[in-house]
């Protein structure tokens, strides 16, 4: 795999996604407006929720950002894993009643493994999809992902508060043994265990329901458009990109800890939790 500096993973991704049509934003501010549903921009949906929903017509029914995110939910495993961080920033492509997943998932394919982009191990990516979603996991199929790389779950289904939400399918970059010690292997993903072997690299919601209180998931009404909803973490693609053992190892932060280091005149060990 291609060493790929964060900067230029985040250029790859919009680039690639402005060749599909994608209209390139800047990151919205961190502080959601006209929203009180939330507390900060969790994803980089959260502030194309108007465009979703139909509220408000968007510059472009196709759009591609890099969002400033803070996630709150996932704040208690920050130091616990070499994955999670309390600020990072969501790249995401977004098709507001435009492509749907026949476009979606290969492109997501086509970023991932050509050796024009990514060019990551097929063999090493696994794939959760929504169990009812058939259509889906024919289209994982139609692309040579092997159906013991296809993981069929019930929770896969996103929704973040009131509003968008559906269906969706998770890619999963597999850092091998190294990082599964007893050797449980996929039996992690399929019980969704916490774990640092199989990272979540992106996430692809096929974003058809307007996520409603009071309502269960059944009963939730349909937008008036489907839509696609993505988000890939830029740090966890760097961390794997340039096989680092943390999110705080990748050219984002060391040239910061080499200086610390330099200032201090103390070594960095690494992280001790990963010792
Ligand atoms: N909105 C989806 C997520 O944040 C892509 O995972």
């Amino acid at each position: 795999m291609e060493w790929t500096s964060l900067n230029d993973l985040r250029e790859a991704y919009l680039k690639f996604f402005e060749s599909k049509g994608c209209l390139r934003k800047k990151s919205y501010s961190l502080v959601p407006q006209n929203d009180n549903s939330l507390l900060l921009i969790v994803a980089g949906m959260a502030p194309l929720k108007p465009y979703f929903t139909g509220q408000e017509v968007p510059p472009r029914t196709r759009m591609t950002t890099c969002q400033k995110c803070i996630r709150t939910g996932d704040i208690e495993n920050v130091g616990k894993t070499a994955r999670h961080g309390t600020y990072f920033e969501m790249l995401g492509n977004f098709s507001f009643g435009d492509y749907f997943k026949k476009e979606a998932l290969p492109w997501a394919w086509e970023l991932l493994t050509s050796p024009k982009y990514f060019a990551m191990d097929k063999d090493k990516l696994y794939i959760t999809v929504y169990t009812h979603d058939e259509e889906t996991y024919n289209i994982w199929l139609s692309l040579g992902v092997k159906p013991s790389h296809l993981i069929k779950l019930d929770t896969n289904f996103w929704e973040i508060g009131p509003g968008p939400s559906g269906p969706d399918t998770e890619i999963f970059y597999d850092r091998g043994e190294k990082y599964d010690k007893q050797k449980r292997g996929i039996s992690m993903l399929q019980n969704e265990e916490e774990n640092d072997r199989y990272i979540e690299i992106w996430n692809n919601v096929l974003s058809q329901f307007n996520a409603t209180e009071g309502l269960s998931r059944e009963e939730y009404p349909e937008l008036p458009h489907k839509n696609i909803d993505t988000g890939m973490g830029v740090e966890r693609m760097a961390c794997i990109l340039q096989e680092t053992e943390t999110n705080y190892e990748t050219d984002l932060f060391m040239p910061i800890m080499h200086k610390i280091e330099e200032i201090c005149n103390i070594p960095y060990n690494g992280q001790m939790q990963f010792k």
